[in-house]
């Protein structure tokens, strides 16, 4: 059965067929970061026109690279929540007239639940497994059970991992998108030069929850310090300690979940999963079968919507037409979805 998955949900228009939940016949990702980059940021508006103006080729390339005419899709797959309203709004609609008019089946994925998927890939992995998904909107640690369901154990309480990165990142100009930029310039730099704060979460509910916002404001205050232009000096030292800090928390709070519901497998997903450090980090854990996408299924893209869309339709899953797109999921303290 050969799916094609569609993902717009923020700045990269995505198309991709795999097979069986598994083979990737291809993978076309359209990425705006230029259009973004003097911003500092995925500009909403901006993000949905560009997808109107870049959907249609990028479900053809994703096609002519595997070979396929439309007629050829056993069912069609798109993400519709949650990211970006009208950005979600434009791959939802046009996979929905994709489906409507080849008569194929139709079904909306969960984004979360997609990067979860991305290592399943390149990977052959048995459930149950811990999970951790690291991106630039979510921060979420999670019992995975199936496919299509998780048990949230931890998120963030503020802002996301990838988004504090972000944000650190535009405040000391080191570059768009900030979590690779940090990662390149912290190689340089010395982790121990800055001795940043950590989240005091430690009773009861949040147990395993992170926190960013007193680290990236912590990092973003050393700034007004930097006045007497030592500044460039120690850029590759902020990025190197802010890192250091940002995924010491992350890793500090999903070992003692593994340990806690005794599971001897991590599987890590979204974009802050491409960061070194924490590759390395979480690699020295012997005890551990720790399992991490390749760098191009961390990020945003379609392989993955297709992928987890393909075991939803064999499970005899649909989404009607009137499917709407979500913004955001309210509830994560919960099994989800
Ligand atoms: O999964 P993704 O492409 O989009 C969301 O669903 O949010 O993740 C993007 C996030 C951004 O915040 C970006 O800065 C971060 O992943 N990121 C990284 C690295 N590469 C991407 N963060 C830290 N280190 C990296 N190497
Ligand atoms: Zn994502």
């Amino acid at each position: 059965m050969k799916v094609l998955g569609i993902e717009s949900s923020c700045d990269e228009c995505a198309a991709s067929v795999v097979e069986s939940g598994k083979k990737i016949l291809s993978n076309v990702i359209f990425s705006q970061v230029d259009l973004h980059r003097p911003f500092y940021g995925v500009v909403p508006e901006i993000a949905s026109r560009r997808h109107i103006e870049t959907i249609k080729p990028v479900v053809e390339s994703a096609l002519n690279e595997a070979n396929l005419a439309l007629t050829d899709i056993d069912g069609i797959a798109v993400t519709y929540r949650p990211g970006l309203i009208g950005s979600l709004l434009v791959g939802l609609s046009f996979a929905k007239g994709l489906a409507f008019s080849l008569g194929k089946p139709f079904i909306g994925v969960d984004h979360i639940l997609a990067h979860l998927y991305a290592p399943h890939l390149e990977n052959d992995i048995t459930y149950p497994y811990m999970g951790l998904l690291v991106s630039g909107g979510h921060t979420i640690i999670a019992r995975v059970d199936s496919f299509d369901r998780i048990e949230v154990l931890g998120t963030t309480i503020d802002d996301a991992c990838g988004e504090a990165f972000d944000k650190v990142a535009k405040h000391y100009d080191l570059g768009f998108p900030g979590g690779a930029c940090m990662d390149a310039l912290a190689r340089k730099g010395n982790p121990r030069a800055f001795n940043f704060p950590w989240p005091s979460l430690h009773k009861g509910n949040h147990a395993f929850d992170v926190s960013y916002s007193g680290l990236k404001n912590a990092a973003v205050n050393q700034l007004d310090k930097f006045w007497n232009r030592e500044f460039e000096k120690n850029k590759e030292n902020i990025a190197a300690s802010f890192q250091k800090t940002a995924i010491d928390i992350l890793v500090e709070r999903v070992l003692k979940a593994v340990e806690n519901l005794s599971l001897t497998r991590l599987v890590v997903g979204g974009g802050v999963a491409s960061n070194s450090y924490l590759r390395q980090r979480l690699n020295r854990e012997k005890s551990l079968e720790v399992i991490f996408p390749s760098l191009k299924l961390c990020t945003d893209n379609a392989a993955m919507i297709a992928g987890l869309g393909y075991h939803m339709l064999i499970s005899g899953q649909r989404s009607d037409l009137d499917l709407n797109a979500e913004a955001r999921v309210r509830d994560f303290r919960k099994t989800y979805p």
